[in-house]
C-alpha cells in the first residue's frame, strides 16, 4: 500500500509547490486514519515557553495525513505546522477543514406533548437550516429547539486535516521524520517563594516551574525543556469562530508522576534564551497544573527602606517603601514571588528575568514606620550667560539662562525600635542640576543618592543645596 501511495505522490510532485496555509483542495489522498492530533504519544518532545509550547513528534508515512480535532485546532497556530526530516523534501502542504455532514442521514426525533412521547423517523435534508423530511409523510419541516434528536451513529464532528506531498529517496523508509507545531494551551511560568530569616540564617529561594496543560487531552511528554527569556512569538489561535469557554476538567487530579518525579536542570543559556531541561518523561492530564521544583539558587538579599522620588520644588513628604535587593548565583526567569519573613508572608512581587549575579531591587509596599519630610527653600535666582550657546550667525546675542538654587533639608524619622537602612534617591527628570558643596549625598547621572542608617526611634536631618538651570 505504501508503494502505491508513494507512486501517487511522485506523479503529483511536478504540479505542487510549497504552500503554507492556503487551503488547496486535498490533492492526493483520502485515506482515513486514526486521529493523530493528540500529543498522547511517547515520542513527543516539547519545548514549553511562557505562552505556548512547541510540539515535536516523530511521525511515519503511515500516520499521514495528520488530523486534529476542533478543540486541538483552536489552540494550534496552523501556520507553524511543519513536517521535516532527513531524506524528505516537502513539496506542498494542505490544510483542510472537514466536517462530515448529516445531510441525507436518518435521524430520530423524540417529541413529547400531552404526556405522550412520539418518535418520528426523519431524513436530514439541510443541516444548516435544520430542515428535515418526515419519512412516512414525506413532508418537510424544521427541527424545534425542544426536539430531542437521536442519531443512528456518532454524530460527525469538525476535523482539520493537514496533508503533505513530499519527495523521498525510493527505498528510504520513514525514519527520522518529525511533525512540529506551536500550541497555546500548554505553557509554563515560574513561581518563587523567598524565605527570609534573621541576619545569621541565609535566605532561601524556592523556585517552582508551574506547567499548565489547558487542553482537552492528556499530554505525555518524552522529553521537555522549559524556555525563558524575551521570546517574541505571537501565538494567536486559529480563527475558528467557536470560542466556547473550556469545559471543566475531565476529572483530572494532579500530574501523573512516575515513581520519582522529574528533576529540572539548572538553566543553560544559548542565543539569549535560557533552557531548563526536564530529565524524565512525564504526563500532564487535561486542565491540569503540574508543578515541579527547580534547582535552588544561592541568593543574597539585603533589606532596606527605599525613598525614590522626583525632585519637587516645595515642601513634601511621605513614607519609605519596604525594599529588597536580590542577587542570585543563577539566572531567574520572570515570575511571581511571595516574600516571607520570619514565617509570615510580607509581600508579593513580580520579578522580571534576572541575570545571574546581577542586583535586582524591588519593593513590596509602604513602611509606615519610616517617614521622610523634605523642606525645600528657593534661594534668590541668578541670570547667567549660556556658555554652551554658540552664535549661529555673526551678530547673534549671547543667550542667558536662569539658575535656581534650593536649600533642601531632608528629615528622616524611624519609628521602629530597631535600626533601619535607608536608601534615598532624588530624580531630576531631564532637568539640569548640580549638587553644591560637600554633603553625604552623591550625584549619579540624573539622580542624587544618599545612604543612611537610623537607630531605633531616631530622627535625623540631612541638608544639601542644589542649583538647577531653567
Ligand atoms: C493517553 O495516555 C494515557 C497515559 O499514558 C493513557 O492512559 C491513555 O489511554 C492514552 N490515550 C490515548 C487516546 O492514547
Ligand atoms: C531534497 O532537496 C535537496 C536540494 O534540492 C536535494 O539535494 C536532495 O537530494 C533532495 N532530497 C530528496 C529526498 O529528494
Ligand atoms: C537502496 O536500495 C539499493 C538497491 O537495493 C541499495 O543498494 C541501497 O543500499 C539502498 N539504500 C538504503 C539507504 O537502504
Ligand atoms: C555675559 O555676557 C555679557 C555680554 O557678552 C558680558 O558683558 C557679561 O560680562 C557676561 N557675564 C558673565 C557672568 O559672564
Ligand atoms: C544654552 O544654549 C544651548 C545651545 O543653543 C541650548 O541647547 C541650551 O538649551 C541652552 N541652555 C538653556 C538652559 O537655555
Ligand atoms: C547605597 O547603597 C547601595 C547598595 O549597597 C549602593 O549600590 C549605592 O551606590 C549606595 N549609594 C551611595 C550614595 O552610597
Amino acid at each position: 500500500m505504501t508503494q502505491q501511495f508513494l507512486l501517487v505522490l511522485f506523479s503529483l510532485l511536478t504540479i505542487c509547490k510549497i504552500n503554507g496555509d492556503n487551503p488547496l483542495k486535498e490533492s492526493f489522498t483520502n485515506h482515513k486514519r486514526q486521529l493523530h492530533g493528540t500529543t498522547n504519544d511517547s515520542t513527543t518532545s516539547v519545548n514549553i515557553y511562557s505562552n505556548f509550547a512547541e510540539i515535536t513528534r516523530k511521525i511515519s508515512a503511515s500516520e499521514l495525513p495528520v488530523e486534529f480535532s476542533e478543540d486541538e485546532w483552536q489552540n494550534i497556530r496552523s501556520d507553524t505546522i511543519t513536517l521535516y526530516g532527513t531524506n524528505i523534501n516537502i513539496t506542498s502542504q494542505t490544510l483542510t477543514e472537514k466536517k462530515k455532514s448529516l445531510n441525507g442521514e436518518k435521524i430520530y426525533l423524540r417529541r413529547s406533548h400531552g404526556g405522550k412521547t412520539q418518535i418520528v423517523e426523519v431524513i436530514m435534508i439541510d443541516e444548516k437550516q435544520n430542515l428535515v423530511q418526515d419519512m412516512s409523510t414525506k413532508r418537510y419541516f424544521r427541527l424545534l429547539n425542544s426536539d430531542k434528536v437521536e442519531y443512528t451513529s456518532l454524530p460527525p464532528t469538525q476535523k482539520y486535516i493537514v496533508s503533505f506531498t513530499y519527495n523521498i529517496k525510493q527505498n528510504i523508509t520513514d525514519q527520522g521524520w518529525y511533525l512540529t507545531y506551536l500550541r497555546s494551551n500548554l505553557n509554563w511560568k515560574t513561581r518563587y517563594n523567598l524565605f527570609l530569616q534573621d541576619e545569621e540564617q541565609p535566605p532561601q529561594l524556592n523556585c517552582l516551574a508551574d506547567i499548565r496543560n489547558d487542553g482537552e487531552n492528556t499530554v505525555a511528554i518524552k522529553s521537555a525543556e522549559l524556555l525563558a527569556g524575551d521570546i517574541n512569538i505571537q501565538i494567536s489561535n486559529n480563527d475558528g469562530s467557536s470560542n466556547g469557554s473550556p469545559e471543566a476538567g475531565s476529572g483530572s487530579s494532579s500530574g501523573n508522576t512516575p515513581s520519582s518525579p522529574p528533576v529540572i536542570s539548572i538553566p543553560k543559556e544559548s542565543a539569549g534564551i535560557y533552557a531548563f531541561s526536564i530529565d524524565k518523561p512525564f504526563t500532564i492530564e487535561a486542565k491540569t497544573n503540574y508543578i515541579l521544583p527547580m534547582s535552588q539558587p544561592t541568593v543574597k538579599v539585603d533589606q532596606f527602606c527605599s525613598i525614590k522620588k522626583s525632585f519637587y520644588p516645595s515642601n513634601n513628604g511621605g513614607n519609605a517603601q519596604r525594599s529588597y535587593r536580590l542577587r542570585s548565583d543563577q539566572f531567574l526567569s520572570n515570575g511571581d514571588a511571595l516574600i516571607r519573613a520570619f514565617g509570615s508572608l510580607v509581600g508579593e512581587a513580580y520579578w522580571p528575568d534576572i541575570a545571574a549575579n546581577d542586583d535586582y531591587e524591588f519593593s513590596v509596599g509602604v513602611d509606615p514606620d519610616v517617614v521622610y519630610i523634605e523642606n525645600v527653600v528657593l534661594l534668590p535666582s541668578k541670570v547667567l550667560n549660556n556658555t554652551s550657546a554658540k552664535p549661529q550667525y555673526s551678530g547673534s546675542d549671547v543667550t542667558t539662562v536662569r539658575q535656581l538654587s534650593y536649600d533642601i533639608n531632608l528629615k528622616l524619622k524611624n519609628f521602629k525600635k530597631r535600626l533601619v537602612k535607608v536608601e534615598y534617591t532624588l530624580q531630576f527628570d531631564g532637568k539640569q542640576f548640580m549638587i553644591q558643596g560637600k554633603t553625604s549625598f552623591i550625584q549619579v547621572g540624573t539622580e542624587i543618592q544618599g545612604n543612611f542608617t537610623l537607630n531605633g526611634g531616631e530622627e535625623k536631618d540631612y541638608k544639601f543645596k542644589i542649583n538647577t538651570i531653567e
